[in-house]
């Protein structure tokens, strides 16, 4: 468990216009899977990887984000009047979860900028970001191995890779990048969305970095990239420039909730996993499967 890292940045900004007309009143991040929002499945992560103080780039339309991890006194009031001792426990777990802050980020100029926002919350210390469309396995310990390869590396920058197909891998940020023993590469230059017959490599960002406070510099000096937005992934390259980014290559565990079809596989996937519903689940998986002859 680490010391170094107190923060992570979750940017939750954004419209959810793939997720329309489900996310026209609600948060794309309040979307559940299975029976959870699933922004609580990256907030119970960073917390796993020893992380307490939770900064969530909003926008419009996203108080219910900060509603649930609040305090609902109503509720637990009501729960508690009817003896639902358990729901009152699991209601009341999510505000302890962690301190759950908010800053806004008042125009829609890309994801390097919304982490930047976040740079009056962080100050000087090294901080993780967690984009809320990856969502992590729970026995996932990439966080904690992505702060420990940072401490090693004196508070160098360290991003999270997978390995994508050539045809995938214009959908991420992508690395150039030389292994340096195990799990570990160091970056030598990065780019976000490559055309596949330009892209230096298969290494695909996967949504989860570790930084030096520095990288707020970085994004200041950031111009407009891809589709006109400051690019985080064009900030990490500066640090790449300067030898002060690293990846670490992780292997499975993660589910992408950013596209409906991948968003029902994480949820199918999740569901047959879960204590209370997932041999029921499966065997309900089995039946449809038989009806609709889908083997
Ligand atoms: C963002 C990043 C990209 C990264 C991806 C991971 O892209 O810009 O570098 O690979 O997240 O999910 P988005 O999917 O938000 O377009």
């Amino acid at each position: 468990m680490s010391a170094s890292i107190r923060t992570a940045v979750i940017p939750a900004a954004g419209l959810g216009t793939r997720f329309l007309p489900a996310t026209k009143a609600i948060p794309k991040e309040m979307l559940p899977l299975v029976d959870k929002p699933s922004i609580q499945y990256v907030v119970e992560e960073a917390v796993r990887a020893g992380i307490g103080d939770i900064c969530v780039i909003t926008s419009r339309n996203k108080a219910a984000i900060e509603d649930h991890f609040d305090r609902s006194v109503e509720l637990e009031h009501a729960l508690e009047a009817s003896g639902k001792d358990a729901l009152l426990g699991l209601v009341r777990d999510i505000a302890d979860l962690a301190e759950v802050w908010t800053v806004r980020q008042g125009t829609p100029n890309g994801l390097g900028h919304a982490v930047g926002c976040a740079r009056g919350h962080v100050g000087d210390g090294g901080f993780a970001v967690l984009l809320p469309d990856d969502i992590m396995h729970p026995s996932s310990t990439a966080l904690s191995r992505m702060i420990e390869v940072h401490e090693e590396h004196d508070g160098a920058a360290v991003i999270a890779f997978m390995e994508v197909s050539d045809e995938e891998i214009s959908l991420y940020g992508c690395a150039d990048a030389t292994p340096i023993g195990g799990d570990v590469v160091r970056l030598d230059g990065i780019v976000e969305k490559p055309a596949a017959d330009e892209a230096p490599s298969n290494l695909a960002v996967m949504g989860r970095y570790v930084f030096p406070a520095d990288i707020f510099d970085a994004i200041d000096k950031t111009p407009p990239g891809k589709g006109g937005e400051i690019q985080l992934t064009d900030a990490i390259a500066q640090l790449a420039a300067e030898g002060r980014a690293y990846g670490v290559v992780v292997e499975g565990g993660r589910f992408d909730a950013g596209n409906k079809n991948d968003y029902l596989r994480a949820t199918v996937e999740l569901a047959l996993e879960h204590p209370e519903l997932g041999e029921a689940f499966a065997e309900t998986l089995r039946q449809i499967v038989r009806e609709r002859d889908l083997t």
